[in-house]
């Protein structure tokens, strides 16, 4: 736990689910209050705020779509009315789907640099500028993957996202540490979510999977919720830009794993 979250407020984009779902929860039992949001699963989004309230905590679940200003900006003002401040902002929600490049459509590519890429960016414009107008620190929190450094063949508009993702934070962590505005990321690699239940269903799969990661198992959500509340909290104060992988090592050339090569 971490004393200084208490009472603090966050957004949380796509929190109806996976990742999103464990994040906000965290914030929950840490005290804070949650705006979460979601797209499409308006059932999902109330349930995660009714645990919450069930535990204690403050939440609501607001839908917008996070690739758009009007989105973004909706949920800054609802952080603000309902619960009159904002201090972490989590850029969660994302997507993916498989396509060989060669058959990849600009429609694909464009939803995917949409909601990955462009959505990251309007929600950390969003929070920085309120942070910058009330002239306070605050923390701009990523949810990039393994594949912003670790190339994926079949999906290369979500490592094209996240490499984007990557250097969106680098700069502009660099452009307002002086601020205390830090903006970090978190790398998940394959965490049982989901997004990638069906895969993960599959024991060849999942065998493949757990092959390429050196602890030889799937993360858990709220592994990387872990991740996040540090990075929320002032425990990471001196903490920016980095990308914080949460990924039982599977960014570490596995493949070299056995002392081949
Ligand atoms: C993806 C997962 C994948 C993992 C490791 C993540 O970014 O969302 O589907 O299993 O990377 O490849």
């Amino acid at each position: 736990m971490y004393q200084d979250l208490n009472q603090k407020v966050a957004v949380v984009t796509g929190g109806s689910k996976g990742i999103g779902t464990a994040i906000s929860r965290r914030f929950g039992e840490e005290g804070m209050k949650v705006v979460i949001n979601y797209n499409s699963d308006e059932k999902g989004a109330q349930k995660v705020v009714d645990l919450i309230k069930k535990h204690g905590g403050d939440a609501i679940a607001i839908h917008a779509d996070i690739s758009t200003e009007e989105g973004v900006s909706h949920l800054l003002e609802t952080a603000v009315s309902e619960f009159g401040r904002l201090d972490v902002w989590v850029n969660n929600a994302g997507m993916e789907n498989k396509h060989e490049t060669k058959k990849l459509t600009l429609k694909d590519w464009q939803r995917v640099i949409d909601v990955n890429l462009t959505g990251t960016f309007l929600g950390s414009q969003k929070a920085l500028n309120h942070f910058l107008d009330e002239d306070k620190p605050g923390s701009i929190i990523n949810i990039s993957s393994v594949h912003e450094q670790i190339p994926w063949p079949t999906f290369a508009h979500y490592s094209a996202s996240k490499g984007g993702v990557k250097l969106l934070t680098q700069t502009m962590a660099s452009e307002y540490a002086r601020h205390h505005i830090r903006v970090n990321n978190i790398g998940p690699g394959a965490i049982k979510t989901p997004i990638n239940a069906e895969k993960f269903d599959d024991p060849k799969q999942l065998e493949e999977t757990t092959n390429m990661i050196p602890m030889k198992e799937i993360g858990e959500p709220k592994d990387v919720a872990a991740a996040a509340a540090w990075l929320a909290s002032n425990e990471s104060k001196y903490v920016t830009g980095i990308t914080l992988f949460v990924d039982g090592g599977m960014t570490l050339y596995p493949a070299f794993m056995d002392g081949k090569g």
